[in-house]
């Protein structure tokens, strides 16, 4: 298992890849691993010869410093989990690394799908996904890179980033994997009590009463139903919204082909999102 430190020592290694005439696999996380982050390294080792997995918490996403500040890192147990693949290559960078002086990244105009759901709680996010994610593939030039359903929005913008940039990077969307309960995996569950991760269960039991009320119901009346139902639960709502997948745009009177309800809540301290399309 190799682990790199700097963005030539990867080139120099990639470099050799390309050489052999074999793909190149790309699964950008913020490390803390758990087996959400390890079904994309499965996906994208099936789809590609060499698997390269970077692990960077990128400071520029983080609209908040507490939570940037507790955002576990365990590089050491994250290398330890992924020594059990082959054909793996981990990128471990410091932030000069990944941001040099003569960084050359240009803003791109995300045509507002930046600025709704976790884009209006969270400002700056997305610029800092997109301004890691751009860099990344510049080091890395994965045929393929995988991103998990789990966030929602954040494929949908970077789809978007490669459209907008015609990149030749193929998008992976890949499904959300949840504990036998229904809680979506995420490194910051690491700081849920039980007891918080029971209450947790309330998003994921509002998605499937949304998709039970699909059938019969307005976006809107759904989504008020929704709010209703979740708020007999103990965490503290910030979104729950109904919006088509493609535009990010909210639907109000009918559904689209293709709708996602997006869910943000506080639970004790730590914000969860999770999503459904139905
Ligand atoms: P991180 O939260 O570490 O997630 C890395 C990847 O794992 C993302 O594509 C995310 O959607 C996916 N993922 C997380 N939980 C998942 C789950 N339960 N099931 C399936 N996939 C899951 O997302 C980021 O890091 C960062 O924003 C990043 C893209 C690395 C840029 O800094």
């Amino acid at each position: 298992m190799n682990v790199y430190h700097t963005r030539n020592s990867l080139k120099v290694a990639l470099q050799e890849v390309r050489l052999r005439g074999e793909t190149i696999g790309f699964v950008p996380t913020m490390g803390a691993l758990h087996d959400g982050h390890l079904s994309l390294v499965k996906q994208a080792l099936e789809q590609t010869d060499r698997v390269v997995v970077s692990i960077f918490v990128n400071p520029i996403q983080f609209n908040n410093a507490a939570d940037l500040a507790e955002y576990p890192s365990m590089l050491d147990e994250d290398i330890n989990l992924l020594s059990e693949f082959e054909n793996i290559l981990i990128f471990a960078p410091s932030s000069s690394e990944i941001y040099p002086e003569n960084d050359a990244f240009k803003v791109i105009d995300l045509e507002g799908m930046d600025a709704v759901l976790e884009g209006e709680f969270r400002p700056g996010h997305f610029k800092g996904v997109v301004h890691v994610v751009n860099n990344l593939f510049k080091i890395v030039e994965p045929d393929k890179a995988f991103f998990g359903r789990k966030d929602f929005q954040q494929v949908a913008i970077i789809q978007k980033m490669v459209a907008v940039l015609g990149s030749v990077v193929e998008i992976v969307p890949c499904d959300t994997k949840r504990s036998e309960s229904g809680l979506a995996l995420s490194s910051r569950n690491l700081r849920l009590s039980n007891d918080e991760k029971e209450a947790a269960l309330i998003i994921f039991q509002t998605l499937q009463f949304i998709r039970s009320l699909q059938p019969h119901k307005t976006p809107n009346e759904a989504q008020q139903a929704a709010v209703d139902f979740f708020n007999k639960g103990e965490l503290k709502l910030e979104y729950l919204a109904i919006v088509d997948s493609q535009s990010l745009k909210e639907l109000t009177d009918e559904w689209s082909a293709e709708a996602t309800c997006c869910i943000a809540a506080h639970c004790g301290e730590v914000r969860l999102i999770d999503n459904m399309q139905f």
